[in-house]
């Protein structure tokens, strides 16, 4: 196992990566983001290099300082060979097994691969699909024709809006995830539309591995069309900065389904997040 921190190293692997996009999109898009100065401390873990069979990110031990924290506990995988996989995730120190975390993978096998090394560390894991909806050329989206009322406008959010998208986000709600959402708004591109007092009505944020999200319409807001344009919009913006469009949506969630839809995402395969639940097998 590599630690991979040298930066010429970091710029080949994210070449790499982008040649077998969308299958690397979740460590494509947290190497870019590392290699563009890793706002979210972010570092990759190999099998082997310059020849690898997986790559595994994960956050730097000094932010990963909460063992409750799922948000910044968060891992990235990408591989081509599941056995390698299974060594990566069950030698020594690749993965803080005292901590809740998250893998992101969309790779088949990995989540039966994360519950068989969790298991046998007496853990148990918990698993979230996700459709993920991926555009590979958004320069080629439609055009939205503007759909504002003139008294609305569109701007990025910023951290005044942190309690909002807390309150509103299906996995937020707590302090923890208050911090996470609040870094994001900080360090990674998003877009809101604004109403006549200032107050956001609709926004969709972007991760630390380069995807898009959380999104949100307000209730009396919804059906008119922001979404589609505010999704258009920062896919265009990402692509523009080189990173992939796309983002996951829960299987039963057919609003957004339906929007990524009508902007030409295509559906990928399921998108996995294992979630240890900390719960010692008996
Ligand atoms: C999903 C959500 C963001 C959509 O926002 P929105 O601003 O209402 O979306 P839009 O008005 O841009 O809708 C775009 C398309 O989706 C369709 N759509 C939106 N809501 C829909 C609904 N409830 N039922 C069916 N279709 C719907 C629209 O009809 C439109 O399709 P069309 O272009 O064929 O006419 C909003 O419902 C929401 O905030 N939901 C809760 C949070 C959430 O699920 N976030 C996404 C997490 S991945």
């Amino acid at each position: 196992m590599l630690n991979l921190s040298c930066s010429s190293k970091l710029r080949l692997l994210e070449g790499t990566l982008r040649r077998s996009l969308p299958d690397t999109l979740l460590v494509y898009g947290t190497v870019m983001t590392i290699n563009q100065g890793n706002p979210a401390a972010q570092e990759v873990l190999v099998d082997s290099w310059p020849e690898f069979k997986v790559v595994l990110t994960r956050p730097r031990r000094e932010v990963a300082l909460d063992d409750s924290d799922l948000y910044t506990n968060t891992y990235t995988v990408y591989y081509r060979d599941i056995g390698a996989y299974r060594a990566l995730l069950a030698s020594a120190g690749a993965v803080n097994w005292g901590q809740s975390f998250r893998i992101l993978g969309l790779q088949d096998g990995v989540y039966e691969v994360s519950k068989d090394v969790a298991e046998s560390k007496g853990i148990k894991l918990e698993v979230l699909r996700y459709f993920t909806y991926f555009h590979p050329d958004p320069s080629s989206m439609p055009e939205i024709r503007s759909v504002l009322d003139p008294a609305m406008r569109l701007s990025s959010l910023d951290v005044s809006h942190t309690d909002l998208l807390n309150e509103t986000w299906s996995f937020g709600g707590n302090e923890k995830s208050r911090k996470y959402l609040a870094i994001l708004i900080r360090h990674f591109p998003s877009i809101c539309l604004l109403d006549a007092a200032g107050h956001p009505v609709s926004w969709i944020a972007s991760y630390p591995f380069g995807a898009m999200g959380p999104a949100y319409t307000l209730h009396e807001h919804r059906q008119r069309g922001y979404m589609a344009m505010l999704g258009n919009l920062l896919a265009k913006r990402l692509h523009a900065l080189g990173y992939p469009s796309y983002g996951y949506v829960d299987v039963e969630n057919y609003p957004m389904q339906r929007v990524q839809e009508s902007q030409g995402f295509q559906c990928l395969q399921c998108i996995t997040l294992p979630i240890p639940c900390q719960r010692h097998l008996p």
